[in-house]
């Protein structure tokens, strides 16, 4: 009943003119084909405009990397939900690591911009993951649930299904270390289960989990045969064409 999710986070890489190009490409390689898998991209704000309309009417979905929690205001360099929404995105990054490492997204914040996306009418795609030192110190279960109990939490039961999450170690983003299926397997499986412990079975039955880090054409299928791994977060392999096709048609056979 949970249809896999690829998406491809394009991070700070593909200015308007590269991104409709690899938009293009997507769009020629997906059309027509037997829509199992529902598939997104995650371009900078600078490309979302053209990526949008390059995708109209494809069924690949478009999301944002950021959004600010305010609708509007003082807040220099900012983008907001509503502004996100009057472009076109449906979908909205919350909480990625580089994020929270880099850029002080605390969990308070990380619920707020979920709030906001709810406002805005934008799906968020919420980012939970330990950093190595915390899950050497045993403690990856304990971050994870914090991070969820503090963003997703309090929302209705109904309002959850709407929120994909994605399990990303830390350690395994950009680094070419990908968590081993088991790993992955025994962390989406913790997710489940904190939210069956927390809302109605049917929360925890329809909401999709994606895994992020390292994930690339080679290794997707064995992580996405797992029964708890609904999808995945791809960074780096999303930027080449071939690797994210790749990607999507192993979430088709899975
Ligand atoms: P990666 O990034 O695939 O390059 O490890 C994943 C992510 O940060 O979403």
């Amino acid at each position: 009943m949970r249809r896999k999710f690829i998406v491809g986070n394009w991070k700070m890489h593909k200015g308007p003119a590269d991104a409709d190009a690899l938009a293009d490409t997507l769009k020629r390689a997906l059309a027509g084909r037997d829509a199992k898998v529902d598939v997104g991209v995650a371009p900078p704000f600078v490309s979302l405009s053209a990526v949008v309309s390059r995708l109209k009417h494809t069924g690949i979905l478009v999301a944002a990397q950021n959004l600010h929690s305010e609708a509007q205001g003082a807040f220099t360099g900012e983008i907001s939900g509503e502004m996100l929404r009057q472009v076109g995105v449906a979908y909205c990054l919350v909480g990625h690591s580089e994020r929270r490492q880099f850029f002080g997204d605390t969990d308070a914040f990380v619920e707020k911009k979920v709030a906001a996306c709810f406002r805005s009418g934008l799906l968020p795609i919420l980012c939970v993951g330990e950093t190595l030192a915390e899950r050497e110190a045993g403690k990856e279960r304990e971050v994870v649930t914090r991070q969820l109990t503090a963003a997703i939490g309090k929302l209705q039961a109904d309002q959850v299904p709407s929120v994909t999450i994605a399990y990303e170690p830390v350690w395994a983003i950009g680094t070419g270390k990908t968590a081993s299926p088991l790993q992955a397997q025994e962390m989406h499986a913790t997710i489940r289960g904190w939210l069956e412990s927390s809302f109605p079975a049917f929360v925890a039955r329809s909401t999709r989990l994606q895994y992020g880090g390292s994930v690339k054409g080679s290794n997707a299928a064995e992580l996405l045969k797992m029964p708890d791994i609904d999808g995945a977060l791809v960074g780096g392999a999303a930027l080449n064409a071939e690797e994210f096709l790749a990607i999507v048609e192993a979430a088709n056979a899975a």
